[in-house]
């Protein structure tokens, strides 16, 4: 069965507390739940992961890269400004599908670039903890094309 590294960047730790007007008042751990029962309806299984840390996020990056493990990723506010976030992506080697829990480009201006999407396979975001789902199935999708 091929494992799904799910990634999550700054603050999302916090989510249930984290400005629920925004992101809900459902849990990482929820978040975490969910994933797993989606990835097992599509033969898959989820490493579900959340760092503050940008070495951190950069040092598992890195492991997806050496061991061809498909992203979904999260970057949180690391999304607008890590170009080393982005440089590390960009060595990717099996698909990487951004997702955002809220719609950044509704947001605030200084959301509305992502240095993340250019190196991603694609982005989903708006849906609450749905674009991660969708993300999954994405995932699956382009295994299910190339392998
Ligand atoms: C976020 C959107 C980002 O702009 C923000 O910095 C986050 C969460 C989202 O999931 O909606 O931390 O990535």
């Amino acid at each position: 069965m091929r494992t799904v590294l799910v990634l999550n960047g700054p603050n999302l730790g916090r989510l249930g507390s984290r400005e629920p007007d925004v992101y809900g008042t459902a849990t990482l751990e929820d978040l975490r739940q969910e994933c797993d029962a989606t990835a097992a309806e599509l033969g898959l299984a989820v490493d579900f992961r959340q760092t503050d840390d940008e070495s951190q996020l950069i040092a598992w990056v890195h492991e997806a890269a050496d061991g061809q493990v498909p992203m979904v990723l999260n970057p949180a506010a690391f999304t607008h400004y890590s170009y080393a976030l982005r440089d590390a992506l960009a060595m990717r080697t099996a698909p990487l599908v951004e997702v955002h829990i809220s719609n950044p480009a509704a947001r605030e201006t200084f959301r509305h670039n992502s240095v993340v999407a250019a190196v991603a396979d694609g982005t989903i975001a708006g849906f609450g903890f749905d674009s991660y789902l969708l993300a999954l199935r994405a995932i699956a999708a382009l295994l299910a094309r190339d392998g």
